[in-house]
């Protein structure tokens, strides 16, 4: 689609046993290279380690603190990333625990970021998860976009063999969203090279 490709990280907000989001972030990754505009890595949080527990002090005092060994490579990923598109499901109205805590461990590796969703579940599709996460990412001074990508009631749309059985309006969502994402990471990585002001 266009010139140097942005970094987006796909992270897999679930990690329970027998979760599905992996079916789901995989689609997403397809979509992501075929649009062409990013450079696309897939963070999977089952991989990390995120304990509820974090640092003493605020990151507005100390945004890097010292962090779990098991975390380290997460830290690298997200830092390196110029936007980012999370996998998420509704829990309780809500999203998983293990993103909160990959959200809060962190501070400037979410800063002046754009960041998109795709979202599954029951009835509710994601949607509440992600509503939940957009007032959060403004706490974090990201951009949220407005497109997103939902799959109410999943497992009626994907098949066993966790392939779309009507894929064409979903891959239309997901190309809406990775357009305006590309915006914003294009713009926001250039301002991001621009001093804050205090
Ligand atoms: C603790 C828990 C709470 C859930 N709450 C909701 C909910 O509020 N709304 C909904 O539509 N689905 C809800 N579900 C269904 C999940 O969205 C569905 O099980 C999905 O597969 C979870 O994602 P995962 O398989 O990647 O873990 C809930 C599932 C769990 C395990």
């Amino acid at each position: 689609m266009t010139n140097t490709p942005l970094k987006l990280a796909v992270i897999i907000g679930s990690v329970r046993d027998g979760r599905f989001g992996p079916v789901v972030a995989r689609w997403f990754v397809d979509q992501a290279d075929r649009h062409g505009g990013f450079e696309v890595d897939l963070i999977d949080l089952a991989d990390a380690e995120l304990p509820i527990g974090l640092p003493a002090v605020s990151p507005m005092i100390e945004p890097n603190p010292p962090r779990p060994e098991g975390m380290l490579d997460l830290t690298a990923r997200l830092t390196a990333a110029d936007a980012f598109v999370i996998v998420t499901p509704d829990y309780n109205r809500s999203y998983p625990a293990a993103l909160k805590s990959a959200i809060d461990w962190h501070f400037t590796q979410w800063d002046a970021k754009a960041i998109g969703f795709v979202g599954y579940s029951g009835a509710s599709g994601g949607l509440l998860a992600i509503e939940h996460l957009r007032q959060i990412f403004n706490e974090l001074n990201a951009h949220t976009v407005r497109e997103y990508v939902s799959f109410p009631r999943y497992y009626l749309l994907f098949d066993a063999e966790g392939e779309l059985r009507e894929p064409e309006e979903p891959a239309a969502a997901a190309e809406a969203m990775l357009d305006r994402l590309h915006w914003w990471a294009r713009a926001l990585t250039a301002a991001r090279s621009v001093p804050a002001s205090a």
